[in-house]
């Protein structure tokens, strides 16, 4: 798992506080408690005290701790029999006076076997949706909300099948891809006319591989190109963390390829991105008006044989058929 440093930092600060919150939380109704029978606050006082008499009379008398920590179990255990009974006849649960951690699998560290842990994986989706939002409509464009009436069941010749048909197609194909996301699990060509809904499926893409936990980043290929060149002329200090971002998130969604102004850097800036990223394994979906058929292509044209080569060679191509829904959902106002 490939996380951005500074999303995870602003995860982690959430994490933090909310662990503080419970534990305040956790002390006032403790508090409350021993307010209303102080004799708890002893017998805790008593039982702290009497776990660290275990330990030290079982160093101190290396040879034989055992009596010893015998005796004290056993004060022990008239403790906690009469706190029970205390905590019973106040009608209170038997263990409202531990603490315990909100994830069992970490104790609230965070991490867990040198890995973040599911519970903080949770708060680093919740912050990336966050940035990501900014950008897409997360909210609205969703696989659910994705409908397939807006393609025509007419029968097209060319194709061979109908629009409806194709995009159920690459509807299946993205939402499988999104399901069963893994960095390692290959690259996506979104291809087409403009308004068929790329940017939409993509946006969905996004939001569910982002619930899922993993890092992601989404941009315009204008601007990710403009990031590439800010960086080349030093014109920002973030740009070095920028770059490394695009080229090491575990998804990166390039939108719009093919609507900057193509330069000498642009091509050289895209082959980076893209043969780093397959390299490295790890997955890249980029949405484009330019063809990439036997005939027509395009991307060849526009970049460079190298990129073209590369895009056929390994990344699954969607192709979008059908009438500009921009255009439609104008008409049928
Ligand atoms: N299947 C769909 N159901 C509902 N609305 C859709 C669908 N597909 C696209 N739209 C809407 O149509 C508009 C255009 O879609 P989108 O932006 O995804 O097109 P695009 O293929 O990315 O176009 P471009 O190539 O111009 O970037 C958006 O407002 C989008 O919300
Ligand atoms: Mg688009
Ligand atoms: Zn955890």
């Amino acid at each position: 798992m490939a996380y951005d440093g500074k999303i995870l930092r602003r995860a982690l600060q959430k994490f933090e506080e909310d662990k503080r919150e419970r534990e305040a939380a956790f002390q006032s109704r403790q508090e409350t408690i021993y307010r209303r029978q102080p004799r708890l606050r002893q017998i805790d006082a008593e039982l702290t005290s009497t776990v660290s008499r275990i330990i030290a009379s079982a160093l101190r008398r290396g040879t034989d701790p055992l009596p010893a920590v015998e005796v004290l179990r056993d004060e022990n255990l008239n403790l906690q029999a009469e706190k029970k009974a205390l905590l019973e006849r106040m009608g209170l649960q038997e263990d409202c006076l531990e603490e315990r951690p909100a994830c069992p699998l970490c104790g609230d560290t965070g991490y867990r076997n040198g890995q973040v842990c599911r519970c903080l994986r949770q708060y680093y989706a919740r912050e990336q949706k966050k940035e990501l939002s900014q950008m897409l409509d997360l909210g609205g464009q969703s696989f659910e909300t994705f409908s397939l009436n807006w393609y025509s069941e007419e029968y097209n010749p060319t194709l061979g099948i109908s629009a409806r048909e194709n995009m159920e197609w690459v509807y299946h194909q993205c939402r499988r891809y999104a399901d069963n996301f893994t960095p390692g699990g290959g690259n996506l060509l979104l291809t087409g006319e403009p308004g068929l809904g790329k940017t939409f499926l993509s946006a969905a893409i996004a939001r569910e591989v982002s619930d899922q936990g993993f890092s992601v980043v989404y941009d315009t290929a204008t601007r990710i190109f403009q990031r590439f060149e800010d960086q080349k002329f030093g014109r920002e200090e973030r740009d070095e963390a920028d770059i490394s971002r695009i080229l090491s998130c575990d998804l990166l969604i390039l939108d719009d390829l093919g609507t900057e102004m193509t330069t000498a850097f642009v091509q050289s800036a895209l082959y980076q991105i893209i043969s780093t990223r397959l390299m490295e394994r790890r997955a890249t979906i980029l949405s484009t008006n330019l063809k990439i058929d036997e005939r027509n292509n395009e991307i060849a044209r526009r970049y460079t044989p190298q990129i073209a080569s590369r895009i056929e060679g390994e990344y699954q191509i969607l192709p979008f058929f059908g009438e500009d829904i921009r255009k439609l959902k104008k008409e049928r106002q």
